[in-house]
């Protein structure tokens, strides 16, 4: 059981408001803002180095806190700017040749999407999206149907940005695994949300930000590559951090996933994101999870009784990502009604999901996401707030 008095403790905005945007940006709980206010004021007591000099054994932490959050090794962890960079690590990294086949979901992120047109002009590869269930999953039986030999790489994103659809994960990492295909898994908006477990779910690199249901600081994230892929990826780009320079005409890659990283990094927000994943741990990510998903749940039952919403989410078990949309009302309309009224919401617009968007015309969905600090209060709170705008 959470105590959802000690959370909400130390998270002191929740007195004033009732914060369901932890999809966008969750807020911090006190040990991660005190983690970042402390090396802060350490950097500006004694300077930025002599400060990560002096703080490096809380620092090397932080990998075994994201590698214990995920089921991985400390080696295996890189630590990021954001789960973007993140993800285009890994996916830059990954040869491709005319004709080679990328397969990714309908309901993949934009800035993942992008980067696949990018290597798909660049090389002559090829993008097949797996097409979705009639619950809006991934259909694990049709990329089983999809496979052949030219597929060099399954890329999809685990909770995708405009929903509370779940991909099925782990039945796309036995298939990527039976088949010996790579599988990239962007698990931006399951991290601090779900449990993670790298090795259940069989994939091979997963990207993940701080910011989200994580409750860590802004510009951070990290990526996991699995120790037998992680000697076969060279970075598209490196330093001498990533691979010391050893001879004038040589460089020697690291053999761990810092290969990923550069020698320059923000250490307050290290630091606050490895207080966020400590918290998270400690109150369990069992816990966390069934709890988003009984406030998710609550949120969706109040908003089916309202006339004029439509709730646009997918799948079997929808997570804690709660779209919908409401006649005769902009999303972002909502939004701003709602923030005038102490809730905090957010928005998704058709072009962050492009395909998935245009395959269910959808118009710009208004996104609430509750977290586990989160009180049955606040989504009542929110439910009678579009009653209310529904019966003007
Ligand atoms: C599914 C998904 N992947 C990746 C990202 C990018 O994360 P970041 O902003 O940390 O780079 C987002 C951000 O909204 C997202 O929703």
């Amino acid at each position: 059981m959470i105590d959802i008095g000690r959370v909400r403790d130390d998270t002191p905005a929740t007195a004033r408001l009732a914060y369901l945007h932890n999809a966008g940006a969750a807020l911090m709980p006190a040990p991660v803002v005190a983690a970042l206010k402390g090396h802060i004021d350490l950097e500006s007591e004694i300077g930025g180095y002599a400060a990560a000099d002096q703080e490096s054994e809380r620092l090397d932490a932080v990998y075994g806190s994201v590698a214990r959050l995920l089921n991985a090794a400390p080696d295996e962890i890189a630590l990021m700017e954001n789960a973007t960079v993140a993800w285009q690590m890994a996916f830059y990294a990954l040869p491709f040749c005319e004709g080679d086949r990328i397969l990714t979901a309908e309901a993949e992120y934009a800035a993942n999407y992008v980067a696949f047109l990018q290597v798909a002009k660049r090389t002559g590869a090829t993008i097949d999206v797996v097409p979705s269930d009639a619950s809006g999953e991934l259909d694990a039986h049709a990329l089983e149907r999809m496979i052949d030999e030219r597929v060099k790489l399954i890329a999809v994103t685990w909770v995708p940005t405009n929903g509370g659809l779940v991909n099925p994960a782990a039945a796309i990492g036995k298939i990527a695994r039976a088949h010996g295909i790579p599988y990239l898994l962007d698990a931006c908006q399951a991290v601090g949300q779900m449990e993670v477990d790298v090795d259940a779910i069989g994939c091979d690199m997963l990207s993940a930000t701080g910011r989200k249901f994580l409750r860590g600081p802004r510009g951070t994230g990290f990526l996991y590559v699995r120790r037998a892929l992680l000697q076969q990826l060279e970075p598209p780009m490196i330093d001498h951090f990533a691979a010391p320079w050893v001879a004038r005409d040589a460089y020697r890659l690291r053999d761990d996933a810092r290969r990923f990283e550069t020698w320059e990094n923000n250490y307050a927000a290290r630091l606050g994101l490895g207080a966020a994943v400590d918290y998270a741990l400690d109150i369990g990510m069992g816990p966390v999870e069934q709890r988003c998903r009984l406030l998710a749940g609550r949120l969706r039952d109040g908003l089916a009784s309202i006339r004029g919403i439509t709730i646009r989410d997918l799948g079997r078990a929808p997570g804690a990502i709660v779209s919908f949309t409401m006649e005769g009302y902009e999303a972002d309309t909502i939004v701003r009604s709602a923030a005038a009224s102490g809730i905090t919401i957010g928005a998704s617009d058709p072009s962050s999901t492009r395909i998935d968007a245009e395959h269910r015309a959808l118009p710009p969905l208004v996104r609430a996401s509750p977290h586990y600090y989160n009180t049955e209060a606040e989504i009542d709170r929110l439910i009678g707030h579009l009653a209310a705008l529904a019966s003007r």
